[in-house]
């Protein structure tokens, strides 16, 4: 069984109108295998022109981000509903930057995807060990802690349309990626914890690495057998350097 693949382009709060005109442009023009999702995630602003100028089939629209709630009196919010409105597939939720800055936690990055799931949003569900997580030996049950939080709220059952990006945090943004074994064995870990509660979805659940992947450290970790792809920040704001990556995965 082939998963989906992924590479998912967090702008964070980078890029301009020239980036997405460049970057639209250059993309339109790839050749990209037929399970291969490219999802470009621009700020909210943006979002309008990603989408009249985004003109590939397999180039799609994520967010960053996204409120809990349906509607309401929410000033500075963005519903499921508006983002779906303007044709967004994906959104990222739970990134590290949210719970750290925005201090977002387990139970509110669930309820997020829980509202996602019900505007037919698929959901890239970011989970990641600190440092200190790592050295101390507890990264398996920080991670089980994170993803249990999400099961208890959902069920297993809903991972079926859930995406999940595994980013340790000493890797955003430090250019101190992952090895592509540690990052395949963290993987593997991810997949049978989930396989625990349902072997089915854990065969078909696509699991993407993010943190510091670039053209060139890239191939091998999208060679190793439990990642399905890549969550690139930094790398993304280069046309020339994201194309790369999206012509290195193989679907
Ligand atoms: P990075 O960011 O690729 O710049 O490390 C990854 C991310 O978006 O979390």
């Amino acid at each position: 069984m082939t998963r989906k693949a992924i590479v998912l382009a967090n702008w964070k709060m980078h890029g301009n109108l020239t980036l997405l005109q460049n970057m639209s442009e250059r993309l339109n023009r790839i050749i990209t295998p037929s399970n291969l999702d490219v999802i470009i995630c621009p700020s909210f602003p943006y979002l309008m022109s990603a989408k009249q100028m985004l003109m590939h089939d397999n180039i799609v629209l994520g967010a960053q981000n996204m409120s809990e709630f349906k509607a309401g009196a929410y000033t500075g919010e963005v519903s499921a509903d508006m983002l779906k409105e303007l044709a967004v597939k994906y959104v990222v939720l739970g990134h590290s930057e949210r719970r750290s800055l925005y201090h977002e936690t387990n139970s509110l990055v669930a309820l997020k995807v829980e509202t996602a799931l019900n505007a037919q949003l698929t959901p890239i569900f970011c989970i990641g060990e600190r440092e200190e997580d790592r050295t101390s030996g507890q990264t398996e049950a920080f991670l089980s802690a994170q993803i249990q939080a999400v099961i208890d709220k959902i069920g297993i059952e809903k991972f079926n349309d859930v995406v999940i990006a595994y980013e340790p945090l000493w890797a955003i943004g430090t250019g101190k990626t992952a090895s592509p074994e540690l990052a395949q064995e963290t993987h593997r870990f991810i997949r049978a914890f989930l396989a625990e509660l349902d072997t089915d979805i854990a065969r078909k659940i696509p699991i993407i690495y993010g943190g510091s992947v670039n053209a060139n450290n890239c191939e091998k970790l999208f060679q190793q057998p439990d990642i399905d792809g890549g969550l690139i920040g930094g790398a993304s704001l280069n046309v020339d350097e994201f194309e790369r990556i999206c012509l290195t995965i193989k679907g």
